[in-house]
């Protein structure tokens, strides 16, 4: 790349983590009063991976960073910064990135946390994009993590068959603009829709009691029709939005990797698109709704399964609690 061409980002490597403990929707007819019809019929669901006692995030995000420093062979010195995407850290503080930096003897990188809910990878990797194109970093790890079965009340039905644990991660590097990689996104919040969506306890505003926790309030809350209405318009919106800001047609569109938070909602996006079935990642029925994770874990199946190819275009799109939510389009890169 010569000095005068701007650099932009691409996706280098791919690697994912996933508890080996399995909790079926059989085993949750067991826990509530539902049923695995109900579950699969409303959500697209059959199973969902879930960490055992003493495995956090931390655990997660570094097995799966680990995945990806073996497939690209890379020193983890070589790290600039590690951004970890989550809303269920380890701890307030130290930052799980911080935990994660630690554990792969990354010493020459920093880090943060990032908190966009389930639009917190694709927040997190624009960041790390705009961190490679300022031209000061070189490899950044971008990585998606949710332990969701630490804040779930296992004894409410609207939201324990909902969730899964996982962990994903990608490695950006530099390219040449406009060849590869991330070619544009577009990112949006609206607070006004924090009352449909939270997790209330155990912050500043209500710190830890033995009310709180008398109270359920450390749990996750829902209003799962709200927030079911504005998900399918607005993650259908700005999947819309980022295709045609960027003149792509379903005929060009290789690959739809939407959050996975209801077989619905994914399906009424891709037909937003005009997109077939085989343009559609949907990997929801084995992992649930991982949060931060299902997109990195969406990449990392269809790598796996060989459904792209450098060049191939390639939409992601996420919506979840804040609210947040946004698109982005990448040109695929060779992934190692
Ligand atoms: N088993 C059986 N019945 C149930 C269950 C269950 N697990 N859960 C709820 N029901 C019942 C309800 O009590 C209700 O009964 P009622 O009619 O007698 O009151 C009935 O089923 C219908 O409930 P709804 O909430 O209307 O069901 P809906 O079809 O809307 O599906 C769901 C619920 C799956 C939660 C859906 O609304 C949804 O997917 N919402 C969006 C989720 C989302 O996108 N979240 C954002 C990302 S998450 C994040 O950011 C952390």
């Amino acid at each position: 790349m010569s000095s005068q061409q701007r650099r932009t980002a691409k996706i280098t490597a791919i690697g994912k983590y996933l508890p080996d403990k399995i909790l079926s929707n059989f085993d949750l007819e067991k826990m509530v009063d539902t049923t695995d019809e109900w579950i699969w019929s409303r959500t697209g669901i059959r199973e969902r991976h879930l960490v055992r006692d003493g495995e956090a995030t931390s655990h997660m995000a570094t097995q799966a960073a680990l995945d990806l420093l073996r497939k690209r062979q890379l020193d983890p010195k070589k790290i600039d910064c590690i951004i970890v995407a989550t809303v269920t850290p380890d701890m307030f503080f130290p930052a799980t990135a911080c935990l994660v930096q630690n554990n792969l003897g990354a010493t020459r990188a920093w880090g943060f946390d990032l908190s966009a809910a389930c639009s917190g990878f694709l927040f997190a990797l624009d960041t790390g994009a705009r961190m490679i194109e300022s031209g000061q970093y070189s490899n950044v790890l971008v990585i998606g993590a949710d332990t969701m079965s630490a804040i779930l009340d296992y004894t409410d039905r609207a939201t324990c068959v909902l969730f899964g644990d996982g962990a994903g991660a990608v490695l950006l590097e530099p390219c040449e603009e406009g060849t590869e990689g991330i070619i544009d996104s577009i990112l949006r919040c609206d607070g006004s829709g924090a009352e449909y969506l939270y997790m209330e306890g155990g912050g500043s505003l209500l710190p830890p009691t033995a009310e709180t926790v008398a109270n359920k309030q450390h749990f996750l809350v829902q209003d799962g029709r709200a927030v079911f209405k504005y998900a399918v318009k607005w993650m259908a919106d700005i999947s819309a939005e980022v295709a045609e800001r960027n003149s792509l047609t379903s005929q060009d569109i290789r690959l739809f990797i939407p959050h996975q938070a209801n077989k619905r909602i994914i399906d009424a996006s891709a037909e937003r698109l005009g997109l077939t079935e085989d343009q559609l990642l949907s990997n929801i029925d084995r992992y649930a709704n991982t949060t931060a994770a299902t997109i990195p874990l969406g990449m990392a199946d269809a790598v796996e399964d060989g459904r792209l190819q450098p060049g191939d275009n390639v939409i992601l799109a996420a919506f979840g609690a804040g609210f947040t939510w946004g698109g982005m389009y990448i040109r695929w890169s060779k992934i190692h």
